[in-house]
């Protein structure tokens, strides 16, 4: 049984859960069976993936057929840039909704701490930004609380936030954040931004888990280190007979963190499961804790447009 995590609000959610960035439609439908066939009790979505419609379809056949009750799976879904103007909040949230086929989320975070026009996924240029003086993040917060109080979803967080931006958010917040879902694995472990959330009662989701190495091509730098074929993570995979992801993924909950590797392919959704199995000892730990050197996967740098407010230090408060 995967562990679980108790959320300040005393919510409790499944530490492992299944991710659906970059799972393509025609693909995350039987993603999304075949995982909580094995087992899987927790579903990563957001709206800008694409893919929610198709995510909705399966867990509609899952939860009308009976194989999984819907209070026994628990569902996240994130509010998209363009929407965080306060009006737009509750809208936004209806539309994942609806593609979803769900009465309520378990939990919605604020994708990241950036603000785009109306009608833009990704800008290519700055004029399709606004300024967080222009839209604050806790003027979108309020509105994300007001998502609970219409019994929407159970469960508020952010996403991508520095301590900095999240310590801005909880000091004003009447509904704390409960969540900081960031990228984190033994190469950006992140110990500074854990600790502050652990004293904040914060939980933390480390996402691109296994290095996501299926991101798209803009997103990546020429010979980047590939943290599945890091030698170290090998060795103590050999040690436990697991295999690299296993071990990135049992280093992930061992820290107290969720995890949500993607995959959509059956074997690999049924062995990233497994790893929930798996218990790293203090040595394999020191081993892991030797890697870290603050490389991000997803820098944010597509945010850091010419002539915008943003920056990718600005971004990370660092
Ligand atoms: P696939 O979906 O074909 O299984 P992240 O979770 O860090 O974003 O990483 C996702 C990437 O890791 C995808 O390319 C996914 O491919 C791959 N992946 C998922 N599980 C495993 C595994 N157990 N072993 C190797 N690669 C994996």
């Amino acid at each position: 049984m995967a562990p679980t995590i108790r959320l300040s609000n005393g919510a409790e959610l499944p530490a492992f859960g299944l991710g659906t960035w970059k799972s393509k439609p025609g693909e995350v439908r039987d993603a999304v069976l075949e995982a909580i066939r094995a087992g899987y009790r927790h579903v990563d979505c957001a709206w800008i993936y694409g893919n929610e419609p198709e995510v909705g379809a399966a867990l509609t056949e899952l939860i009308d057929g009976g194989e999984v009750a819907r209070d026994d799976v628990w569902i996240t879904s994130k509010l998209w840039n363009d929407r965080h103007a306060p009006e737009d909040v509750e809208p936004a949230l209806r539309e994942t909704l609806a593609h979803l086929g769900l009465r309520h989320l378990d939990l919605y975070l604020m994708h990241w701490p950036v603000a785009l026009n109306k009608g833009v996924m990704v800008p290519r240029a700055a004029e399709e930004m606004r300024s967080l003086e222009d839209v604050p993040l806790t003027e979108t917060w309020s509105a994300m609380e007001g998502l609970v109080d219409a019994g929407l979803c159970r469960t508020i967080g952010v996403s991508n936030f520095s301590a900095t931006k999240l310590g801005e958010v909880l000091d004003a917040a009447r509904i704390p954040p409960a969540m900081n879902q960031v990228e984190m694995h033994p190469y950006l472990a992140q110990n500074d931004l854990l600790a502050y959330c652990r004293e904040r009662d914060v939980a933390v989701t480390a996402y691109s888990p296994l290095g996501s190495r299926d991101r798209p091509k803009s997103m990546k730098a020429e010979a980047e280190p590939v943290l599945l074929e890091d030698p170290a993570v090998g060795e103590v995979a050999a040690k436990h007979a697991a295999s690299p992801a296993q071990v990135l993924i049992a280093w992930a909950l061992r820290r107290g963190t969720v995890v949500i590797p993607k995959s959509v392919n059956a074997e690999r959704i049924r062995q990233n499961l497994a790893a929930t199995e798996l218990t790293l000892d203090d040595d394999d730990m020191a081993t892991i804790a030797a890697l870290d050197r603050h490389r991000r996967y997803v820098d944010g740098a597509f945010w850091a447009l010419e002539g915008s407010s943003y920056s990718v230090a600005g971004l990370w408060d660092e």
